[in-house]
């Protein structure tokens, strides 16, 4: 979102105090409460009474979100003030950190190479190898791969290293595993690798460890201020501790009541008290407006979670909530396509002001296919579908063969995707040790056997590589420009050539734009490189209705929200209807669902659902104010806004 396009904001009187007041900080509030604009404001304000933005760390929980609190911070900071500020999540710092310091723990101590983050692919590699050669010992071991490396990676996300896990038990079996995880952790190092887990753990070890290290962190980050603070793991607290130290400048922001990562570790009511537990001091501020969603939306939000938590409305009461009940799944689809052609062609809002949320990723590929179908665009939001885009790929191998040369790697990446050298050359210029490709390209004998209509081929590769190089010191947008320009690598022409060019280009725009809100390629990448499996990274470069999953939309806001699948199994969802904990925090996930809207709020479910009956929400029962007889009248809304 444009926060430019926005009309000036007047700070209510709590916020000011959030802004203003000394830290330790604890600020609350719920959804809409303006807490993520407070983080912003509070930025700004430390900046004007003095404090060098390059000493200020700004945390976020998700790349999306640390992108969108970047886009607040731009609308009103100056653009070098911005850039000075460090604004990342947990795991982009933790990579930060391991590439300055990591040689003190051992990573990467060979001079030009530098600690990497392994892919799904390499870590899996790894852990395979190790389990396999554990196996083969007398005892074995009883669980298989998966579970192991589950259980392992439990242990590392608690912050629990191979030595602490090895001294829990003398039972044989208990010793194996713990070999598994120290072998496993060996392996990654001699490549110079870190896994996902490591991101935390291994910067809290060193800090945890190293005094003088500790220090310098210390000193150089002197405000730091957290957002969403109730997804927090107890591993994150204590590395807030640990770089606030003794000066408790700490701003922690949350709501207790939208802790949605508890299967994650995330610490949801108790870190707050904890917070208050550890700086008894700190200055506690509860925003108690919702400048976000209209009246009736919050009423039955708050009815669905619990009445208690009243708000403030600031803004007009707006339509009602709709609820649509379907025979099927495939007519609940059918019907939000409906309902979303209707209130565009109103001209109530646009495509890309629309959400449906649901609550597992196959029920939003249902939902895709369906407005494909209709012709109306759309884009499914996750990791994954948008960096494994061919394109998307080629650029980013460019960019990392810009910082690196010896990436042979993305060189491949890069042959493949320019299309230069056939696929036979290929071959023979990796031959047996395909991790020297780049070398091969340079050595006189090998590219002297390929054929000579081949070997102009393979000047131009050298050719664009050297010029890569050069440019190892520009931004990544500036590269990037490089890359598609006539003068430069002429990618885009080459696009231009392919049946889908359309899509492509768009993707390649929207990379180039998320590229220009860092300054060094290496940011850019690590960015990229620490996102874990369930965070989202907004795609929408154009006109395009959001599909996303309700964890994938915590934080954001969009005009009109579908909230689909409001059915026993799905919302609550059957894995977690069990327990009362997880009953719990799936009623928060569905309360962070419906806060999401600013204007109108339609709740859809099937009563069939794969050819079987289904149950609507129990949560659904006790709402009051929804609206089940008439449809909206998107005309009408417009006038009620
Ligand atoms: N004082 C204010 N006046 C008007 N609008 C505000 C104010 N504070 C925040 N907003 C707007 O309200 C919406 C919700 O704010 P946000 O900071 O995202 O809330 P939260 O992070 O608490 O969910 C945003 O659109 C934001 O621009
Ligand atoms: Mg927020």
């Amino acid at each position: 979102m444009n926060a430019q396009s926005k009309p000036a904001v007047i700070l209510s009187d709590e916020q000011r105090c959030a802004v203003e007041a000394p830290a330790p900080l604890l600020v609350n509030a719920p959804p809409g409460g303006g807490k993520t604009s407070v983080l912003a404001w509070r930025v700004a304000y430390l900046i004007h009474t003095g404090v060098a933005p390059s000493s200020i760390l700004t945390l976020a929980f998700s790349v999306r979100a640390a992108g969108e609190l970047r886009d607040r911070l731009d609308a009103i900071l100056e653009r070098d003030q911005v850039r000075a500020l460090t604004v990342c999540t947990f795991h982009a710092l933790g990579l930060r950190v391991l590439r300055e310091s990591g040689h003190l723990l051992g990573y990467a101590h060979e001079h030009d190479k530098q600690v990497n983050v392994a892919d799904a692919g390499q870590a899996h590699a790894l852990f395979g190898v190790v389990f396999a050669v554990e196996q083969h010992r007398a005892n074995g071991i009883r669980v298989d791969l998966d579970a192991l490396r589950e259980m392992i990676g439990a242990q590392k996300a608690a912050g629990v290293t191979p030595e602490a896990f090895a001294g829990l038990s003398r039972d044989a079996h208990h010793l194996a595993i713990a070999r598994v995880y120290a072998d496993y952790q060996t392996a990654l190092k001699r490549a110079g690798l870190v896994d996902f887990d490591d991101l935390l753990l291994q910067p809290l070890r060193l800090l945890e460890t190293d005094v003088s290290t500790r220090a310098y962190y210390q000193a150089r980050w002197q405000h730091i201020l957290v957002d969403e603070f109730q997804d927090v793991s107890p591993a994150q607290y204590r590395l807030l501790q640990l770089l606030a130290g003794d000066q408790h400048n700490l701003t922690v922001i949350g709501d207790p009541n939208q802790s949605v990562y508890g299967f994650r570790g995330g610490m949801g009511a108790a870190g707050f008290e904890r917070f208050r537990a550890d700086f008894p001091n700190c200055t506690i501020t509860y925003l108690p407006h919702n400048f976000r969603s209209t009246p009736n939306i919050i009423e039955v939000a708050t009815t669905m979670l619990s009445p208690a938590n009243a708000q403030l409305a600031v803004k007009a009461a707006g339509m009602p909530v709709f609820l649509f009940p379907a025979n099927s799944e495939h007519q609940e689809a059918e019907l939000i396509v409906d309902q979303i052609a209707c209130a565009v062609a109103a001209g109530f809002v646009r495509f890309d002001q629309c959400a449906v949320l649901c609550r597992i990723n196959a029920h939003a590929r249902l939902i895709e296919h369906t407005l494909v179908r209709h012709r109306v665009p759309c884009v499914v939001l996750g990791v994954g579908s948008f960096f494994d885009h061919a394109e998307v790929k080629t650029l980013l191998a460019c960019l990392r063969i810009a910082i690196d040369f010896d990436d042979s790697l993305s060189l491949l990446h890069l042959l493949n995707g320019f299309g230069w050298l056939n696929e036979k050359a290929r071959d023979v210029l990796k031959g047996d040790a395909p991790e020297l490709l780049t070398q091969h390209v340079f050595e006189h004998e090998r590219t002297e056997q390929l054929p000579i209509d081949v070997q102009s081929d393979v000047r131009l590769v050298q050719t664009a590589m050297l010029q890569l190089d050069e440019r190892k010191e520009q931004t990544p947008d500036e590269v990037i420009r490089f890359m598609l320009s006539d003068d430069g690598l002429r990618y885009r022409a080459l696009l231009l050539q392919s049946p889908d060019c359309a899509e492509r280009l768009e993707r390649v725009t929207h990379f180039s734009h998320l590229a220009r809100s860092h300054q060094h390629i290496q940011d850019f990448l690590d960015e990229i490189d620490t996102m874990s499996g369930v965070d989202p990274l907004s795609v929408v470069a154009s006109d395009r209705v959001q599909i996303m999953t309700l964890h994938a939309a915590k934080g954001l806001e969009f005009k009109l929200v579908f909230v689909a699948g409001m059915e026993e199994g799905l919302i609550p969802h059957a894995s977690a209807m069990q327990s009362e904990r997880g009953l719990r925090e799936e009623l928060r996930l569905a309360y962070v669902g419906l806060t999401r809207a600013t204007d109108a709020l339609c709740l859809t479910f099937a009563r069939t659902r794969d050819g079987r009956p289904r149950q609507s929400s129990p949560w659904l029962r006790g709402l009051r104010n929804v609206e089940m007889r008439r449809k909206p009248d998107w005309h009408r809304a417009i006038s009620l806004n």
